[in-house]
């Protein structure tokens, strides 16, 4: 059912997670709107708006009505804007970038709250972007495992993915010229399993396939059974939503409520993203 704000109607694309959002225009809105779609974004995880036309200060400037800008070393900047991440793909390459379930940054301390994804040049077909709710995903567990969960907590990294240690190296060689730094990539971070949401109060699990290396005091190979069993869990259909993008539509995830997966399906045709990643605080 949709959902009736002050001054926005937001539409529920799944039962777990995303809505579209019509009728705005993101470079020009009002205080209001602004607090009903962070309202619509905190009730669904994600949010999708359509035919939007943003310059890259626009866009920047939309995003800093969430709070600062975390600039991404990794992604190749958009030329004189270290605050747009390019998250691509060219017609004759053949790995995108995103396409394991992921949450961005959990490698950092204090983890990125959420991104502004706009789509600059999409296929006709393919490139759909997947979410799934790791609040509904939490919920869907059986009380025992809740509480043995609550005092856990896990340990994410960078290296592995973009270090110079990392272990995926075809995929690396050839993201290269897309992903750089490696020097860069010493994150490591340590976050409850369980995260209580610091402007929902929702809980929900905070662990994914990317960046997780292993749960904390266990080792990797004990670690590995145990995270893909959450893993699996969290890939659930019924908790997830599928977006398929337009020129010009704009994707706003909240990290600390959703994991998503960039669909590798449209080899021979260009993508190409622009994102902008808003600073989160520390986990409880
Ligand atoms: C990302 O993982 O941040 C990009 C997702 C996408 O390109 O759809």
């Amino acid at each position: 059912m949709p959902l009736d704000l002050n001054t926005l109607i937001v539409r529920p694309i799944s039962g777990s997670i995303g809505a579209e959002i019509d009728g705005v225009d993101l470079t020009d809105i009002s205080d209001e709107q602004f607090a009903d779609i962070r309202t619509a974004n905190d009730t669904y995880g994600v949010i999708f708006f359509r035919e939007q036309e943003m310059s890259p200060d626009q866009h920047i400037a939309f995003a800093k009505r969430w709070g600062n800008i975390v600039i991404n070393q990794f992604f190749t900047a958009l030329d004189g804007y270290p605050e747009i991440a390019q998250v691509s793909k060219e017609p004759d390459q053949k790995m995108n970038i995103g396409n394991l379930w992921h949450t961005d940054h959990s490698y950092d301390q204090v983890p990125a709250f959420g991104s502004v994804l706009y789509a600059k040049e999409v296929p006709d077909v393919g490139g759909d972007t997947l979410f799934a709710s790791v609040a509904a995903a939490y919920e869907g567990l059986s009380d025992g495992l809740k509480a043995t969960l609550e005092d856990m907590n896990a340990c994410h990294s960078s290296r592995h993915i973009f270090g110079a240690e990392k272990s995926r190296v075809s995929q690396v060689e050839e993201l290269g010229s897309r992903i750089g730094n490696p020097k860069l990539a010493t994150q490591n971070s340590i976050h409850p399993i369980v995260l209580t949401h610091p402007r929902t109060g929702q809980k929900g699990l905070y662990v994914n396939p990317q960046f997780t290396t292993h749960i904390e005091g266990w080792t990797t190979e004990e670690s590995e059974p145990f995270l893909a069993m959450l893993y699996q869990h969290t890939m659930q259909q019924e908790y997830q939503c599928r977006f398929r993008w337009a020129k010009g539509s704009v994707a706003i995830w909240d990290n600390l409520a959703t994991w998503h997966q960039a669909i590798n399906d449209y080899h021979g045709f260009r993508r190409l993203m622009h994102r902008v990643t808003i600073e989160g605080v520390e986990l409880q």
